[in-house]
């Protein structure tokens, strides 16, 4: 499952392997003892793994000096983990109040930081700025209105992007397209020249320094970025040459894809890095553009292969001719993309086995629903109630996506570092659950 150079190829996290117990480790560190230590369901997270995917993004736009990366929080927002890569030189993409706050408690500025979103509040806006946010990507005529106010009652001229869809269509899920015309995010293109003459005219707080895209999640496509490019600096010729104005940045948003069956191929880093790098290039030199600076913000690439989650299996049962359900104790309010999206996982049993007997198995979780399957039809070593069970490619849209259904108690997460388990986000407790009811 783990031959790959690149972390977003590869099924597993760097250094997953069977230890002399029998155990499954990742970077040194056994997952049954670490099940042991701080209980199920637990995410984990490899520092290795994670630090890897950050280099490689950073070697893999440095032909393109002026690249800033940004880290779309909304795939994992922890301070932990935002520490680790704002120690590497990422910034942040945040999409409200709450992930601000995350990073203030983490000591984290917001000098590097891009606020998106289609709706957000005027409060989120106003702690934006007065916490000094780089910049915020306006996404429609009612944000500029209400920001360029709440910028003038601070005295402030603040830095914006504004989204824009450019109207390209990537095959992957439905629900998370986000680049297609029929979209709730962003201005289309038709609506730019309203925009700017606002923001030139009226909007004098207000300083718009570049264009925004995103195209959507989880793409294994190259041409897509080299159409997105085209597209947004395309749009910047064209203000250049209608209002006088040459915008200096552009931000392409996310989306390269990872591995999470072995049906999966999504392309590198590198790959992604120079068709946007090259088509950044020829098309600047064809309109005739200074090269801007370029944001990128991915989110699930970053952190997805670095993250597993472990469950202990309970109980199972088997309908003779049909299918064998064995159960664990979590399920869609610590994962719900396989419920949400049909998303699809690879597993393996943590604890040694001395017997070798793969059987086709249906994983389920331990909540009120039919709906709540883990994994179809994956085949795993005897199964047996007592089992760790080894969830990988977690770590995004897992955590950030959890909820209290059934009101069970948030996960814990653990960082896996110097061959050692750190706890970075405590479990939940039956206290925590109740302190907002008021009876
Ligand atoms: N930038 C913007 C403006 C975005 O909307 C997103 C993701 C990203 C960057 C990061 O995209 P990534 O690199 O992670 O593909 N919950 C879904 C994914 C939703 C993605 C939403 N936007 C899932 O679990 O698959």
């Amino acid at each position: 499952m783990n031959n790959n150079e690149f972390v977003n190829q590869n099924i597993k996290p760097l250094n997953t392997k069977i230890n002399s117990k029998g155990n499954l480790e990742i970077s040194g560190c056994d997952l049954v003892e670490l099940a042991q230590e701080f209980k199920t369901p637990l995410y984990v997270m490899d520092k290795n793994t994670l630090l890897k995917m950050a280099q490689d993004y950073k070697k893999a736009f440095s032909p393109y000096p002026k690249t800033k990366m940004l880290f779309a929080s909304k795939a994992l927002m922890t301070g932990a983990i935002a520490k680790i890569l704002n120690e590497v030189g990422f910034g942040f993409d945040v999409v409200s109040i709450g992930e601000i706050y995350t990073l203030l408690n983490a000591g984290i500025s917001l000098n590097n930081t891009s606020f998106n979103g289609n709706n957000k509040s005027i409060e989120e806006l106003e702690f934006a700025l007065d916490n000094n946010i780089d910049h915020i990507s306006v996404d429609n005529f009612y944000e500029l209105k209400i920001l360029n106010k709440i910028a003038k009652d601070k005295n402030k001229i603040q830095r914006i992007h504004l989204r824009i869809t450019p109207g390209i269509e990537c095959h992957t899920h439905e629900y998370i397209q986000t680049g297609q015309l029929d979209s709730k995010f962003g201005f289309d293109l038709s609506m730019m020249d309203e925009a700017i003459t606002l923001i030139l005219n009226e909007y004098k707080n207000l300083n718009l320094v570049g264009l925004h895209a995103h195209i959507g999640s989880q793409i294994f496509e190259t041409k897509v970025y080299d159409d997105e490019a085209k597209i947004v600096l395309e749009e910047i010729k064209r203000i250049k040459d209608k209002f006088n104005i040459e915008l200096s940045e552009i931000n392409l948003g996310g989306g390269l894809g990872i591995t999470y069956t072995k049906e999966d191929n999504p392309p590198s880093v590198y790959e992604i890095a120079q068709v946007l790098i090259n088509s950044i290039n020829s098309n600047c030199e064809r309109l005739n553009l200074e090269k801007p600076v370029l944001y990128i913000e991915p989110g699930r690439s970053l952190v997805c292969s670095a993250g597993v989650s472990l469950y202990t299996i309970g109980s199972e049962k088997n309908i003779e001719g049909i299918r064998k359900y064995i159960a664990v104790d979590g399920g869609m309010a610590d994962n719900p993309r396989p419920s949400m999206y049909q998303a699809q996982y690879c597993a393996e049993i943590a604890n040694a086995k001395k017997e070798n007997k793969p059987e086709i198995v249906t994983v389920a979780g331990k909540f009120c629903e039919s709906g709540d399957i883990l994994i179809k039809d994956i085949e795993l070593n005897s199964p047996k109630s007592g089992d760790i069970l080894c969830v990988y490619d977690t770590g995004a849209y897992c955590y950030s996506m959890s909820s209290n259904y059934n009101r069970v108690l948030k996960s814990a997460m653990v960082l896996i570092e110097n061959g050692k388990g750190k706890l970075i986000v405590k479990r939940q407790t039956l206290e925590q659950l109740v302190q907002n009811d008021v009876i």
